[in-house]
């Protein structure tokens, strides 16, 4: 595109790759004045792809936006400056993002002066960035360690009519004091550190979000203590691999201590994603079983149920520890949802490899799962990894396991069958006329007959009446 560039700093999957002892960087958000009213009488609207961090790192550009004078717009036609938080996990999650890209594209030919911004995952590789730069019309491009500055990148967008990149592969930093705009006003997304060293083979994940690097407790401990003074009644911590907690701070304070702790805040429901079954810890289970605010449920990604495979993608334990783990898990907390992700098609997987996947599906009772094909990261060692496997039997392998997970989804379900259980009430229900819902317990998606909009941010109780695979239905207890 023929417009001039400002290049602030661009991604390099060498730098990405870097992890230093010291030199985290914590900083604490400050507005330059000169920025202060650049978005008067302007509107915004953000879309975000991927996990959970995402969602959190939205907040906080929603945040860091209206704090410079921006309205939130109805949806992307009604805005002046778009910005796509992106993800780059799966080859399908960028193919996405390419077509909404191509649609902008048209958008900004009717309106000339909308911004168009592209954040998160997919500008931290470098051949992403460099297709968005020739192919597409966007206004500005930065990384995931550069949210804070984006009043200055959108002040040299508006200014010098260029493009703006500024992706820097760090290590990351710590960004506390910015201001958010949470999308929920009784269940908030809580950081409690960033980024991951565990370098799974498959995974582009070390090198999207920089070196794993916790929160101080005290910065944690505040912020979920505000967010009780609010009102707020669930918080999830967030974290790549958040069993890993502390590891980097050196204080022997861990995972487990930093559940004890948020207990006592006087928050109502405390859940946690995600975590690596190498570090989750007795610590940790034994804080599930005493604090009354801790969900009885575990999103623990397996991955895969053959060792050999388990090996090729580093991830550093077996079938017979994972299974361990989670029986230790279940006998300390009885009827725990456990729910996992799983991989299909991992180089090399051989039939025999993915039939023990589904043995440790059937073995460990999951009570949900979200399973993938495996898609080749550039930059990542399973990339340049042998794979003789048909795109035919890797599907064949995901109907099957899908079917088996299928039936983990149901079972898990029918064990609540005329029983109560406590749901915080999320809003109205597509499901049916004058119907709610919200999520159990065990996070299981819960609809019950009610029109009472002053439910929403309420714990209520429903007497389950009749279970699906995905949700169960039931009746709202006076
Ligand atoms: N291909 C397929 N699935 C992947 N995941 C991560 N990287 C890949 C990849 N290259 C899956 C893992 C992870 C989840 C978030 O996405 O199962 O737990
Ligand atoms: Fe996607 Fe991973 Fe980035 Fe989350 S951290 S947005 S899952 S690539």
């Amino acid at each position: 595109m023929g417009k001039n560039r400002i290049n602030l700093s661009m991604p390099s999957l060498t730098d990405a790759k870097i992890r230093k002892k010291l030199g985290i960087e914590k900083i604490k958000y400050e507005l330059d004045p000169k920025y202060k009213d650049l978005g008067k009488g302007k509107k915004y609207f953000i879309l975000t792809y991927g996990c959970q961090g995402n969602e959190a790192d939205s907040e906080v550009m929603a945040g860091i936006l209206e704090e410079i004078g921006y309205e939130k717009a109805v949806d992307e036609k009604h805005a002046d400056l778009v910005l796509l938080n992106t993800c780059c996990i799966r080859e399908n999650a960028e193919v996405r993002i390419w077509g909404v890209l191509g649609q902008l594209k048209g958008r900004k030919r009717e309106n000339p002066d909308m911004l168009v911004g592209i954040c998160g995952c997919m500008p931290q590789e470098e051949s992403a960035t460099k297709k968005i730069i020739e192919s597409y019309d966007v206004d500005i491009i930065f990384g995931t360690h550069n949210r804070q500055n984006l009043p200055k990148l959108i002040y040299q967008a508006y200014y010098t009519k260029a493009k703006v990149v500024e992706v820097i592969s760090s290590q990351g930093n710590i960004l506390e004091g910015s201001p958010k705009i949470r999308e929920s006003k009784h269940k908030a997304w809580v950081n409690i550190m960033y980024g991951c060293d565990e370098f799974c083979t498959y995974c582009i994940v070390p090198y999207t979000r920089g070196r794993e690097r916790s929160r101080a407790k005290e910065d944690i401990i505040n912020e979920v203590e505000e967010l009780v003074k609010e009102g707020y009644v669930e918080i999830t911590l967030l974290g790549q691999n958040v069993n890993a907690y502390g590891k980097d701070l050196d204080t022997n304070y861990t995972f487990g201590d930093l559940l004890y702790d948020l207990d006592k805040t006087g928050i109502k429901r405390i859940r946690y994603t995600t975590s690596h079954p190498r570090d989750l810890d007795l610590k940790t289970m034994e804080a599930m079983r005493d604090c009354k605010s801790v969900m009885p449920h575990l999103h623990l990604p397996v991955q895969s149920g053959d060792n050999e495979v388990l090996k090729r993608m580093n991830r550093k334990y077996t079938y017979e520890i994972y299974m361990e783990k989670i029986n230790k898990l279940k006998e300390l907390v009885p009827g725990i949802s456990i729910t996992t992700d799983i991989i299909v098609g991992f180089p090399g997987e051989t039939n025999e490899q993915f039939l023990n996947t589904l043995k440790l599906v059937k073995d460990a009772d999951f009570e949900g799962a979200y399973t993938f094909i495996f898609s080749p990261r550039e930059g990542t060692p399973a990339f340049k990894m042998v794979d003789n496997t048909t795109e035919e039997e890797k599907h064949e392998r995901l109907e099957k396991l899908i079917d088996e997970v299928n039936k983990g989804y149901k079972k898990g379900n029918e064990r609540f069958l005329n029983q109560e259980v406590e749901v915080l009430v999320d809003g109205e229900s597509k499901y049916g006329k004058d119907m709610m819902c919200g999520y159990s317990k065990h996070l299981k998606l819960t609809h019950f007959k009610s029109a009472d909009k002053s439910l929403v941010g309420k714990l209520v109780k429903v007497k389950i009446t009749e279970v699906k695979t995905w949700f169960m239905i039931g009746d709202l207890v006076e």
